[in-house]
């Protein structure tokens, strides 16, 4: 795991928004994986200022979305498909049949976790994937005890998630108790991952995602399988890191190399892919 610490949110923000950029100037039809939540408007904002002083091009580009929440529209304004629009769809000028959300208003809700997983295989995978992180270590909706091979399905939210998410409801009563989300599975199979985190509320989770062992109690733990993923925080986040010393040191070391994986321009150098044409 590549491990950052950046000044501040703004610095992790825009730190965070050149790698995607990145990704988008070596490769005009990426395909995007990305996050709702407080942490990445930031990023998406400055994405949407580099997209518009570069006249970037992101018209090739595909996007799918970690979650969804079950029963809400698209014209909800807290559902993931508002937020999406909202914080960056609509400033990169997407057209709708360039994204893909789970839809959970679908009536056979396994088999729409079945065709979103279809869709991203027809797109050839997700070259990065951002993603944040809960309190309790989850990441889209997979909560603690989430199967690490998991595959997108129907999840029940915990009482501490949907807690947390009610700031943005009328009140706990109207968040919705079942979301549709990708699976750790899922999540690992893209290209890179690209996990961000701000503020002390995060610090637990942020050090077990790093320093603890891997498990299915603390779900993002299991990017420590990754062979390529990108974790970004600000101060507070890494207030309990053990090792930060060591991160920066090792940080300023790789300061020339580049932070994106050789295989989403060049898939086969991926070393998962060599490892199946092996066998
Ligand atoms: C929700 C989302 C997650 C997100 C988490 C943290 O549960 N499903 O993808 O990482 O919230 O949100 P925030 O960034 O607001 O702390």
């Amino acid at each position: 795991m590549f491990i950052k610490v950046e000044r501040d949110y703004e610095a992790m923000s825009q730190r965070a928004a050149e790698i995607v950029a990145d990704v988008v100037r070596g490769k005009p039809a990426a395909v995007l994986g990305l996050a709702t939540g407080s942490t990445p408007v930031g990023l998406y904002r400055h994405l949407i200022r580099i997209a518009r002083e570069e006249r970037l091009d992101f018209r090739q580009v595909t996007t799918f979305n970690l979650d969804e929440y079950e029963g809400l529209p698209a014209s909800h304004p807290q559902s993931y498909h508002a937020f999406m629009w909202k914080h960056l769809f609509e400033g990169l000028g997407l057209r709708d049949e360039q994204t893909n959300l789970l839809d959970g208003m679908a009536r056979d809700l396994a088999e729409e976790c079945v065709r979103f997983e279809e869709r991203i295989r027809q797109a050839g995978g997700i070259d990065i994937q951002v993603l944040g992180i809960g309190a309790d270590g989850h990441i889209a909706f997979c909560e603690p005890g989430s199967s690490l091979a998991g595959r997108t399905s129907v999840v029940s939210l915990h009482p501490q998630t949907i807690a947390d998410n009610s700031r943005f409801f009328e009140n706990e009563e109207h968040v919705p108790r079942r979301a549709l989300s990708m699976g750790i599975g899922t999540i690992l199979e893209a290209r890179c991952c690209l996990i961000l985190a701000n503020g002390a509320n995060k610090a637990d989770a942020w050090s077990g995602m790093i320093e603890g062992p891997i498990s299915a109690m603390l779900p993002a733990s299991a990017l420590q399988l990754h062979p390529w993923a990108i974790a970004i925080c600000e101060p507070a986040a890494a207030a309990k890191l053990r090792h930060l010393d060591y991160y920066r040191h090792v940080d300023r070391e790789r300061a020339d190399q580049p932070l994106l994986p050789p295989w989403i321009l060049q898939p086969e150098r991926d070393p998962r892919r060599r490892a199946v044409a092996a066998v």
